[in-house]
C-alpha cells in the first residue's frame, strides 16, 4: 500500500491529482518508462490501429443510437432516415459499417503477426488468450449489430446463426428459444441483441482491451526476432534493446494512423459498400420472414467459419461443432506449439510454409463462403477445412525439430486419417462428388508432403537457426 499522504514531485493541477491518484506512475509504467523492443516493424502497427477502430466504433455507434429505433416495425426505416434525413447521418453510418470490416482486417493482421513471431509464447499465453476472448467478443458484437438494420440479410443471417444452437443435442430447442426470446426471430430478439450490441459487449471489449495491455506490459512485448529484451539490461535496469514507448513509438505510430485513416475515409467516400462485401446488397431490402433470399452468405469476416460449417455434413451438430472447434483450436495454440524458438525467422522452412499455407487456406475458406455451393467448390471447402485443422497438428509436430522421425509418423497418420474419411464419405452413386473427392485429394496430400515429408527428407528444410542474443534491426 502506498504511504499516505502520497509523495509527489508533480506540481500544480497534476500534483493535486497525483496526490490522490497515481497518474504520474501509471504514465511512466505504461508509456514513458515502458521499454518496447527497438526493432518493431510494420506488423506492430495493428495493435494501436485496433484500439483506434474500437474508439471509432464506439463514438459512431453512440451517434447512430440517437436516431435508431430498436423496433421491428421501425428499425429499417430509421436506418433509411439516418442515411437520408439526419445531417451527416450517412457519414456516421458508413463510418460504423466500414469500421466493422476494418476492425476484422486489422485484427486478422494482428493475429497473424502473433503467429509469425510466436507472440503467444514466453509467458505471453494470457495475452494471447485475452486476445482470443476479444476476438470472440468482436464476432458476437458484429453478429448482433448486423441484425439491427432489419434487412433481409440481417434477418436470415441471424436465422442461420441462432438455428446453429438448435443443433445442440437435448438443450438445443430450449436454448434457441431462450436466445430469441420467442419461437421465431422477432421484436424481443431485436431488442435484446440491441441491448447487448450497444451496452454489454462494448463494455466487455473495453475491459478486455485494458487487461490485454496490462498483461502485455507485465511480461513485456515480443518482437520480430523473438528475443526477450528484458534478459539484457544496463546498470539502471533498462533493457539494452528497448526504447521508451513514449515518445518513440507514439510518434512512430502517427504515419501509420494517417495512412490507415486515408484508406478508411477513401472507402467511406468512394466505395462504402465495397461491392457488397462491407454492406451486402440484400440488406437494402427490409426483412421479410416469408421470403428466403436465394443465396444467404454472412459478411466476409465470418465466411471462413461458414465454409467450415457447410463442409462438415455428417450431422448439423457436427457442423456446428467443427465451426466452433475451428476457433477453439486457436485458443490452444500456446500449448500446441512448444518449439522454444519464437519467431519464424529462425524456425525451419517447413514451419514458415505451414504458416504461409494456413493464411492462404483461411483466405480460400473465406472466398468459398461467399460462393454458391457446386460439387467442385463444396469438395474444395472440405479439403481446406481438413488443412485448417491439420495445421494445428503439424505445428505440434514441428515442436521438436531434433526428432524428424516424428514428421514421418505424423505424415503417415494424417494421410491415413484423410483417406479413411474419404472412403467413409465417398458414394459412387453420386458421380459428381465422387470424382471430386479423388481429384481433390491432391490438396491435403500436397500440404502434408510440404510440411512434414519435405523436412524429413531434405535436411535443409528442417534446419533451424540460432536465435541471436540481441535484436537484429
Ligand atoms: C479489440 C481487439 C484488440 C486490441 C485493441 C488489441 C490491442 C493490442 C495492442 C495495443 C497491443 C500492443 C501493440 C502490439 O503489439 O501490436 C497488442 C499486443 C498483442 N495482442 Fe492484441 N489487441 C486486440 C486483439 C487481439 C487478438 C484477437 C489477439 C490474438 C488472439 C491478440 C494478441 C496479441 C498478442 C499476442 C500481443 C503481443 C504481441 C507481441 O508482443 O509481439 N490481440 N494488442
Amino acid at each position: 500500500m502506498a504511504a499516505y499522504p502520497r509523495k509527489t514531485d508533480a506540481t500544480g493541477l497534476l500534483g493535486w491529482i497525483d496526490e490522490r491518484f497515481p497518474i504520474v506512475d501509471t504514465w511512466k509504467e505504461h508509456m514513458s518508462e515502458y521499454y518496447a523492443p527497438k526493432n518493431f516493424n510494420a506488423w506492430y502497427y495493428f495493435g494501436v490501429l485496433a484500439m483506434l477502430v474500437l474508439v471509432i466504433q464506439i463514438v459512431s455507434g453512440i451517434f447512430l443510437t440517437m436516431h435508431y429505433k430498436p423496433d421491428t416495425a421501425l428499425a429499417f426505416a430509421s436506418v433509411e432516415y439516418i442515411m437520408r434525413d439526419v445531417p451527416g447521418g450517412w457519414f456516421i453510418r458508413y463510418m460504423h459499417s466500414t469500421g466493422a470490416s476494418a476492425f476484422f482486417i486489422v485484427i486478422y493482421f494482428h493475429m497473424f503477426r502473433g503467429l509469425m513471431y510466436g507472440s503467444y509464447k514466453g509467458k505471453r499465453e494470457l495475452v494471447w488468450l485475452i486476445g482470443m476472448a476479444l476476438y470472440l467478443a468482436l464476432m458476437a458484437e458484429a453478429f448482433m449489430g448486423y441484425l439491427l438494420p432489419w434487412g433481409q440479410m440481417s434477418f436470415w443471417g441471424a436465422q442461420v446463426i441462432i438455428n446453429l444452437f438448435q443443433t445442440i443435442p437435448l438443450i438445443g430447442d430450449d436454448l434457441s428459444i431462450f436466445i430469441r426470446g420467442d419461437f421465431v426471430i422477432s421484436d424481443p430478439t431485436l431488442n435484446r441483441l440491441f441491448a447487448f450490441h450497444v451496452a454489454a459487449v462494448p463494455l466487455i471489449l473495453v475491459a478486455l482491451v485494458f487487461v490485454h495491455i496490462v498483461a502485455l506490459h507485465t511480461v513485456g512485448s515480443n518482437n520480430p526476432d523473438g528475443v526477450e529484451i528484458k534478459a539484457l539490461k544496463n546498470e539502471k535496469g533498462i533493457p539494452l534493446d528497448g526504447v521508451p514507448f513514449h515518445p518513440y513509438y507514439t510518434v512512430h505510430d502517427i504515419p501509420a494512423v494517417a495512412v490507415f485513416l486515408m484508406a478508411f475515409f477513401a472507402v467511406i467516400f468512394f466505395m462504402p459498400e465495397v461491392g457488397g462485401y462491407f454492406l451486402e446488397h440484400a440488406n437494402f431490402e427490409p426483412a421479410n420472414p416469408l421470403k428466403t433470399p436465394e443465396h444467404i452468405a454472412p459478411v466476409w469476416y465470418f465466411t471462413p467459419f461458414y465454409t467450415i460449417l457447410r463442409a462438415v455434413t455428417l450431422s448439423p451438430f457436427m457442423g456446428t461443432l467443427a465451426m466452433f472447434g475451428a476457433i477453439i483450436m486457436l485458443f490452444l495454440l500456446p500449448w500446441l506449439d512448444r518449439n522454444p524458438i519464437k519467431s519464424w525467422r529462425y524456425r525451419n522452412t517447413a514451419h514458415m510454409l505451414n504458416l504461409g499455407i494456413f493464411a492462404a487456406v483461411f483466405i480460400i475458406l473465406g472466398y468459398l463462403g461467399v460462393k454458391p455451393v457446386t460439387p467442385e467448390l463444396k469438395e474444395l471447402g472440405i479439403r481446406m477445412t481438413e488443412i485448417y485443422f491439420m495445421f494445428f497438428i503439424v505445428i505440434f509436430a514441428h515442436s521438436n525439430s531434433e526428432k524428424p522421425m516424428r514428421y514421418l509418423l505424423w505424415f503417415v497418420v494424417l494421410i491415413g486419417a484423410v483417406i479413411a474419411i474419404d472412403f467413409y464419405r465417398a458414394n459412387p452413386e453420386d458421380a459428381d462428388s465422387y470424382s471430386q473427392i479423388w481429384k481433390q485429394l491432391v490438396w491435403p496430400v500436397a500440404y502434408l508432403a510440404v510440411t512434414l515429408l519435405l523436412p524429413f527428407i531434405v535436411r535443409g528444410c528442417n534446419a533451424e537457426q540460432t536465435v541471436p542474443e540481441r535484436v537484429t534491426s
